[in-house]
Formats: C-alpha cells, sequence, structure tokens
C-alpha cells in the first residue's frame, strides 16, 4: 500500500526554538517511517522580512543542520531547500490567479504583521497563504504537521486546493489535512513572560541549540504569579503557561505532583522552575551536542541538499505538469 503524503517548512529566520520542535519536528521524525515525508526550509516565505543575504544564508544552513541533529533522516525523509525547487515559485503565480484580496486581507496573520510591521506590507505578506498552499499542494500532501498558530494558513491551502479542483472540474489534489501525532488538537506552545506562544519574534524563545545554563536562567525567570491562596483556584495565565509547558516536556507523574501541590496551595514555583529546566535540558542536550558537527560538515549539508533537492524536484515538476495541461498552457513547439 501507498504511504501517505505529508509536507510541512519551517522559515529559516535564525535558530530552532522548542515551539518548533513540539509543534513540528518531533511529529517529523515520528511520521518519517510511516509516510512519504517532504520537509522543507521555507527560505522564500522568510523573505517578506528582508533578511540580509548573509543571515538568510546562515539560517538555512543552521535550520538544515537542526534538522538532521533532530534526527530527521535524508534517506526515509526528502529534505529540501525552498528555493531549490523553483516549481513550487512557479505553482503559486498560477494559484494566484484565483486567491481574492478580501480572503487575503482577511487572514489572522497577515492583520497582525500589518498592525505590527505597518511599513512593510508588502505582496509577499499578503499571499503568503498562497505560496504555502503552492508548497503543500505541489506534493499532493495530504496531512501537514504544523503547529496552533499556522490553523488559518491550512485552512487557507485546503481551500485553495479544493477550488482548483472544482474550477477544473478534477481531483488533482488531496485535500491536506493538519496532523498531530496522538490525534489531539494542534499543539501551542506557551512562551515563558506570561502570555502568547513562543517564538522567535516574540523574544521569548528556548532555542535548541541552547546551553543548560542558559537554559535554567530563561526558565528561572518565567512570569508566575504569589501563588494560590485557596485549594483547587483556577490558574492565572502565567501559571497555566509554565503548567503547559511542563506537560509538553514533563513525565505525567511529574506534571500530577506539582498539580496536586498547585491544589493544595503548597506550591513552589522556584522548584518546578528547577525540574522544569532540568526536563527542557534532557530533550535539547542530545540534539545541541550534534547541531555543531553537522554544521561543521559542509560537504554533507551539499549532499543532503542536493538530494532533497532532486527528489523534490521530481515530485513538484509531475504535478505542475498536471496542472499546466488542466489549465490549458501548453507549449506551441
Ligand atoms: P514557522 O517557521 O513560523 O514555524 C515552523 C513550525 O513551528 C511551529 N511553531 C509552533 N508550534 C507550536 N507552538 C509554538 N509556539 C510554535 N512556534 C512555531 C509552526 O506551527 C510551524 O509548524 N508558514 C510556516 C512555514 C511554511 C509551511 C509551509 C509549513 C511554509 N510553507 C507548508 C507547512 C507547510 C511558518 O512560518 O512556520
Amino acid at each position: 500500500m501507498e504511504k501517505p503524503i505529508v509536507v510541512s517548512g519551517i522559515r529559516p529566520t535564525g535558530y530552532l526554538h522548542l515551539g518548533n520542535y513540539f509543534g513540528a519536528v518531533r511529529n517529523f521524525i515520528r511520521m518519517q517511517n510511516d509516510y512519504t515525508c517532504y520537509f522543507f526550509i521555507a527560505d522564500i516565505h522568510s523573505l517578506t522580512t528582508h533578511p540580509t543575504p548573509t543571515n538568510l544564508q546562515a539560517g538555512v544552513k543552521q535550520v538544515l543542520a537542526e534538522y538532521l541533529a533532530c534526527g530527521i533522516d535524508p534517506e526515509k525523509s526528502t529534505i529540501f531547500i525552498q528555493s531549490d525547487v523553483p516549481e513550487v515559485t512557479e505553482l503559486y503565480t498560477l494559484l494566484n490567479m484565483n486567491a481574492y484580496l478580501g480572503e487575503l486581507e482577511r487572514t489572522t496573520s497577515f492583520k497582525d504583521k500589518a498592525r505590527k510591521n505597518p511599513d512593510n506590507v508588502n505582496a509577499g505578506l499578503l499571499t503568503y497563504p498562497v505560496l504555502m498552499a503552492a508548497d503543500i499542494i505541489i506534493h499532493k500532501a495530504q496531512f501537514v504537521p504544523v503547529g496552533k498558530d499556522q490553523e488559518q494558513n491550512l485552512e487557507m491551502a485546503r481551500k485553495f486546493a479544493a477550488r482548483f479542483n472544482r474550477m477544473y472540474n478534477n481531483e488533482l489534489f488531496p485535500i491536506p489535512r493538519p496532523f498531530t501525532f496522538d490525534g489531539k488538537d494542534m499543539i501551542k506552545v506557551p512562551g515563558l513572560d506570561g502570555s502568547g506562544k513562543m517564538g522567535k519574534s516574540e523574544g521569548n524563545a528556548i532555542n535548541l541549540c541552547e546551553d543548560p545554563k542558559s537554559i535554567r536562567k530563561k526558565v528561572m525567570r518565567a512570569v508566575t504569579d504569589l501563588g494560590p491562596t485557596e485549594p483547587n483556584s483556577k490558574k492565572a495565565e502565567p501559571v497555566e503557561n509554565l503548567f503547559t509547558l511542563m506537560k509538553i516536556v514533563s513525565a505525567p507523574e511529574t506534571v500530577a505532583h506539582f498539580e496536586s501541590l498547585y491544589n493544595s496551595c503548597e506550591i513552589r514555583y522556584g522548584d518546578m522552575k528547577k525540574q522544569l529546566a532540568e526536563d527542557i535540558i534532557s530533550y535539547t542536550d542530545p540534539i545541541r551536542n550534534k547541531i555543531n558537527d553537522i554544521l561543521a560538515d559542509t560537504d554533507y549539508l551539499t549532499k543532503v541538499a542536493r538530494m532533497g533537492a532532486e527528489r523534490a524536484r521530481e515530485s513538484a515538476a509531475k504535478t505542475l505538469s498536471e496542472v499546466k495541461s488542466l489549465i490549458g498552457i501548453k507549449s506551441l513547439f
């Protein structure tokens, strides 16, 4: 039986953090045996924020090395760099003809970014979900492992895929679905600064390559409150976030232990943070140690990128030619 197809990507805007890892990469690793996987580095998407050429190149290498250090196996999965597959941007152009200003303007992430950076509301930002749809459907993906923050972008990809099928009276594209390994809701890894998600631009991230000392320092500084004064009281957001993070990285018994201390008003946040920091370190330690070795091996990185590009292009070119033929784009020679 054919394995279901999976596509997902990460922008190379710096180091991978715990949000990227638990929202995406951990699922990539778990999926690679049972699915046909395409995991890429979304360098074109990252251009919406105008990185310098040096930072862009460094970011691409870093994410590639981090993918590999986390355990994504280039023999099992196709790992590639988005810009190495020009078929993607060609499909993006074609899909743009059926993507409407109103729906693009209504996307939450577009509105958020336009509000935060009013001087850089570029067309790439507006059509970001279209490029993302092209990434996904060019390999006819059935599943997309992403964190909760990408839910709406994925919804748009589903819409564009279905629209194309309808317009051309075809079933070329499967309608891609979000994927979470345990069938639970998509995950949102909170930041340690009291509210919201962990993110690079939020400045509240713990990176995979961070050294243990720095992890301990960041976790110990996490925002909490004065502690519960009544048994079984509702947790304020910063404390809830700390527990959410603990549920993600720690053993269930550890979480239960601190839940019970919280409920009996005996919790000492300092103890909880110490435990949380150690549990984070046990995840990141083996990865951190590998990242620098892999980064130093330029030949290996080149080999992986080349192999990935070849495989991804083969799959992408096939779909693109089907798309063109359905649309009626046909060369006269
Ligand atoms: P990006 O680069 O912002 O994030 C990469 C992945 O990490 C997840 N993530 C999180 N998950 C849970 N909690 C968090 N705090 C957290 N922070 C980040 C994201 O959900 C994502 O899965 N548009 C995408 C990249 C992309 C893509 C695609 C993804 C481009 N094309 C096609 C899937 C399929 C992005 O900017 O992710």
